[in-house]
């Protein structure tokens, strides 16, 4: 153990007190059954959460436990895809950042190859016309916003690397074991109360105290928020900051589909998959032999062949438990367990369309077949009936696959608050043979200040995953909350209150490095 030279004797007494408290609650912990390992874990939600918990709650607990995944629908989630004109293509989560350290260690482990984003050239449409187009040219791309935004665009991404700086330290407290009992902890851990302020305030209250000029917001950061999000810059400053993030290069996915990764993880776990929605969970006290009562968990569930139930050690939640998401009860807990926390989804559509974009519907005047843009971001104003529209390519690029000219028939996926009905598809396109739509319940709708955000445990070893995402949501907000969950799960079965809610991580990690 290598002490800090700026710890304070204060901090070093608390730490001395903490540690011997420790050791003598492990001499004194009075279950010894509790220090063999689970017999039996249930998961809620076979997402790329639920996934990520089995994996991790495998390399936490070995291999002697049993692990099951209860899921109704489609192994995925919120990763899924739709098939059009003989190809699949993703309806829902699609791009990963390069720094998404979980998401690219699961491909290298599973073996999966990756996609690299065809690089694209983004427009900004304000609802009758496009007030910015990306040329094929960094300079002058680079100059426009020079002239337009004055520092402001090279500023903002001064500004998103800070902000990645201090997300990135996740991974290596992670590394070394330590998890977290709530969203604002974590955050805290990461980069102190400037950090986890960004979740009190707006993007644009952090914007526009950092300097950053309202048009330069209107302007650029809207279109970026409202692709990630469907939302404004009245979102949270983290969420916003990692929207902003997507502008980066270097964005990748999953050869075949995001989704691959989930099942990929599952069989990686060797967990059982149950295809049932899990209805009720409950908590219930046995006697055991020695006297002491131990604990466990009754899930109830609903399949396609009917009801059951079945008894866990510990179980993870990796579904949101929110207005139209999950719909479990909880019973027999000490303190009620809120099977609705306050709040709500946003409802995104997704349509993939496969016809011919009506350029002119984007005051475009010049001919289709010289029309490359390929993202079209918008402006929020009352006339856009869309957040993005975008030409799309298959999970799978056929060999030779090139991105058709905006002139030929493709496909094209459109982001929008509502469904899209045929007089819409009328303005947008001049002709379409298939339509595909997806409603989402997609992500929170942020509102900040963030009242409460729902905590990571439920009861004693009743795991929530979810609350990770009135942080931000994503999939790899999703893959460290699993790694959290299952860090936690570990360390309170094991009692090893060490590794749990340690402040001052950064600087005492430092010296580990
Ligand atoms: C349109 C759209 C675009 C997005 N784009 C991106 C992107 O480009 N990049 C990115 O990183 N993220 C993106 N996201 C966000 C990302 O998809 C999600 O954050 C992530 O997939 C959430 O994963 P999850 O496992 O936590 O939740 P989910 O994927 O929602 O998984 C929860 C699972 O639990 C199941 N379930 C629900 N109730 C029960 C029950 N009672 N019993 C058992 N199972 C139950 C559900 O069927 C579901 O499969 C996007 C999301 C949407 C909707
Ligand atoms: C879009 O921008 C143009 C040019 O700046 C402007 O004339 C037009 O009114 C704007 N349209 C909307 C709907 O805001
Ligand atoms: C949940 O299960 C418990 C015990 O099995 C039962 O007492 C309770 O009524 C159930 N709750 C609901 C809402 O089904
Ligand atoms: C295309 O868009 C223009 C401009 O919005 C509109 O006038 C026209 O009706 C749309 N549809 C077709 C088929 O041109
Ligand atoms: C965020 O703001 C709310 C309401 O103003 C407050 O209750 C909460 O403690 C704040 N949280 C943080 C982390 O500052």
């Amino acid at each position: 153990m290598i002490f800090k030279r700026t710890m304070s004797v204060g901090t070093l007494r608390a730490f001395l007190l903490l540690t011997i408290c420790h050791s003598a609650r492990r001499c004194l912990a009075s279950a010894p059954e509790l220090h063999q390992p689970p017999t039996s874990i249930a998961v809620v939600g076979a997402g790329i959460g639920g996934t990520a918990a089995a994996f991790y709650l495998r390399q936490e607990f070995g291999p002697t436990v049993k692990i099951d995944v209860f899921e109704p629908g489609d192994v995925g989630g919120r990763l899924a895809t739709a098939r059009m004109a003989n190809q699949e293509y993703e309806t829902g989560g699609v791009v990963i950042h390069p720094l998404n350290l979980h998401m690219k260690h699961f491909v290298d482990k599973l073996g999966i190859s990756t996609r690299q984003d065809v690089p694209s050239k983004k427009a900004v449409f304000n609802g009758s016309e496009l007030t910015f187009e990306e040329s094929d040219w960094f300079i002058v791309n680079f100059l426009r916003m020079l002239w337009r935004y004055g520092l402001n665009y090279l500023f903002m991404q001064m500004w998103v690397e800070s902000v990645m700086d201090k997300f990135m330290r996740i991974y290596q407290y992670q590394q070394y074991g330590y998890s977290f009992t709530s969203v604002e902890r974590l955050l805290h851990a990461m980069g102190g109360d400037d950090f986890l302020s960004l979740m009190n305030h707006s993007l644009e209250e952090t914007m526009r105290a950092e300097g950053f000029t309202q048009v330069f917001l209107n302007d650029v950061v809207s279109p970026f928020t409202r692709q990630t999000y469907g939302q404004s810059v009245r979102i949270n400053g983290l969420a916003g900051a990692l929207s902003l993030a997507w502008a980066d290069s270097g964005l990748w996915a999953v050869d075949g589909g995001n989704k691959r990764v989930c099942s990929g993880l599952l069989y990686h776990s060797k967990s059982e998959l149950i295809p049932a929605r899990v209805t009720n969970v409950s908590f219930k006290v046995r006697p055991s032999k020695t006297g002491l009562s131990t604990g466990f968990y009754e899930v109830t569930y609903v399949g396609d062949t009917g009801a059951g139930h079945s008894t866990y050690d510990v179980v993870v939640i990796a579904t949101p438990l929110h207005q139209g998401k999950s719909d479990i009860s909880f019973s027999g807990l000490s303190s009620p367990v809120v099977s609705q926390f306050p709040g709500i989804y946003h409802q995104v559509f997704s349509t993939l369309v496969h016809g011919v974009l009506n350029t002119s519907y984007l005051g475009v005047t010049r001919p289709a077949s010289e029309f490359t843009v390929s993202e079209v971001l918008t402006a929020d104003s009352k006339d856009n009936i869309m957040y993005s529209l975008m030409s799309v390519d298959p999970v799978h690029a056929p060999a030779g696959y090139n991105r058709p000219p905006a002139s030929h028939s493709k496909v094209w996926k459109v982001f929008s608050p509502r469904a899209l009905d045929q007089e819409d598809l009328r303005r947008l396109f001049l002709s379409w043979d298939s339509v595909s739509q997806t409603p989402w319940l997609a992500y929170p709708t942020y509102r900040p200040p963030q009242r409460q955000t729902p905590p990571f445990i439920l009861h004693n070893r009743l795991y929530y995953l979810s609350a990770v995402e009135w942080a931000a949501s994503s999939m790899e907000m999703s893959a460290i909350s699993a790694r959290n969950a299952a860090l936690l799960a570990h360390h309170r079965w094991h009692e090893q209150t060490g590794r749990i809610d340690r402040e001052d991580l950064h600087t005492r990690l430092r010296g580990e490095l």
